[in-house]
């Protein structure tokens, strides 16, 4: 018998602070159309010196932990390419922070964009295994390219955590994926860098071949038929992506491509950037919290693409009463409650500190949230809860 598994719950966080795409197009001299429209996003979440991985995923998570409890969670996976040690998993940290018992496993996943779709496949047959057990999915990441260069408006940051269980009360993982993997370079980070190499236009051609791939996979593994879905969900490295890759999948399905099922998915990321991993659950997030009409008992399509290359095409059902697994208010709240930056407070954050030397750095108070970064001390990071 298969044992239903997906996501129970599922919440996100993002900085506090942002640079508007119009005062980035104004720095350059470039059309501010050319972003709103032509990359389609508005906003670049900025995290402070005192924000990283580890601390927006906390914050994601926490909402979880207080609403459902901890109980059964036997298993922590985080997943990113922002990754802050070569060696440590950063959701150690985030275990300790949110205060979760020992007993447990923890270990962190890379494939560029792709690894928390690796992370939910894996924790889905954990509980499936093990349907009394629960695992923490958190995809948490900081799209950061560099200054002046043509990835910079689609930078961006943030953090979603999925409570993954057997019985899910939020969506229900399907059993068939489309998988397609190629070695190619259209976007990478050697060790020594801080930010990625790219080959943008390379990589968004890769990018819609990956998903007519992984589509005819998932077709040839017996997946649903393109109108079986209400939705479509798409890895969004920027908003005008997730429109090319809708398009893409219509003509590839012979269908008519309609922009509405896809658009409520891109509400939040135009307003965060790309945040890698955790973009296409956003984008998840962003279709349950903003679609117009109730999505239970319907069937979402999702494409995740990681670059290097992996994609996987797979769907999810919208389980009954999923409205009260989700923390819509608080995420809305969360948008709302920002402040803009001016390019030269952008500038001076995109210069976050790192303590490579092996000084003692601490890190000045910015970040709004509970968790922060307060120092970088001989090479150790030093994370603090302000309630503790
Ligand atoms: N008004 C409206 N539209 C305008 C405009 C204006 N005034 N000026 C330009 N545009 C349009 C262009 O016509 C173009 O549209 P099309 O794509 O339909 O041709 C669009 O704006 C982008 O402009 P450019 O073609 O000049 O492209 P660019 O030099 O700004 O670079 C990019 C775009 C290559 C995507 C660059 O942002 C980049 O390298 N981004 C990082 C890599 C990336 O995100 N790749 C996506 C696939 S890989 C992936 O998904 C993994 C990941 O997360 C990184």
């Amino acid at each position: 018998m298969v044992i239903s598994t997906g996501i129970s719950a599922m919440s996100f966080f993002t900085p506090h602070r942002y640079i508007s795409l119009d005062t980035l197009a104004q720095h350059h001299g470039i059309d501010p159309a050319k972003f709103s429209r032509g990359i389609g996003q508005e906003k670049i979440a900025m995290p402070g010196h005192d924000e990283d991985v580890v601390t927006l995923a906390a914050e994601a998570a926490k909402p979880i932990i207080d609403q459902f409890g901890a109980d059964g969670i036997d298993t922590i996976l985080f997943a990113t390419e922002t990754g802050i040690d070569q060696s440590k998993s950063a959701g150690i940290y985030v275990q300790r922070l949110l205060g979760l018992p020992s007993n447990l496993r923890n270990v962190e996943l890379k494939q560029a964009c792709y690894s928390a779709t690796a992370a939910l496949q894996m924790a889905c047959a954990h509980v499936a295994r093990k349907p009394d057990r629960k695992v923490l999915v958190i995809a948490s990441d900081i799209a950061r390219y560099d200054l002046d260069s043509s990835g910079e408006a689609t930078q961006g940051a943030s953090a979603v955590a999925m409570l993954v269980t057997a019985n899910p009360t939020l969506l229900e993982i399907g059993t068939v994926s489309g998988l397609f993997t190629e070695d190619i370079m259209d976007f990478w980070r050697p060790n020594h860098r801080r930010t990625p190499l790219v080959d943008g236009k390379y990589s968004a051609l890769r990018y819609l071949g990956a998903l007519v791939e992984s589509w005819r996979d998932y077709q040839a593994n017996g997946g649903l038929p393109y109108d079986g879905f209400a939705q479509f969900c798409y890895h969004l490295p920027f908003s005008r992506m997730g429109e090319k890759a809708h398009l893409r999948l219509a003509k590839e399905a012979k269908a008519e491509a309609d922009m509405q099922a896809a658009l409520p998915g891109m509400i939040y990321n135009r307003q965060v950037g790309n945040s890698y991993t955790a973009s296409m659950y956003l984008a998840i997030l962003s279709t349950l919290e903003n679609s117009e009409s109730d999505l239970a008992g319907k069937s979402l399509g999702l494409f995740s693409y990681g670059s290097g290359a992996t994609g996987e095409f797979f769907d999810a059902k919208v389980v009954e009463g999923y409205q009260d697994h989700l923390f819509a208010p608080r995420h809305r709240k969360i948008l709302e409650d920002r402040t803009a930056l001016s390019y030269d407070e952008y500038v001076a954050l995109w210069h976050a500190r790192n303590g490579e030397d092996g000084t003692d750095t601490p890190m000045p108070d910015e970040a709004k949230g509970r968790y922060r970064l307060a120092s970088i001390d001989d090479n150790k990071r030093i994370y603090v809860d302000r309630t503790a």
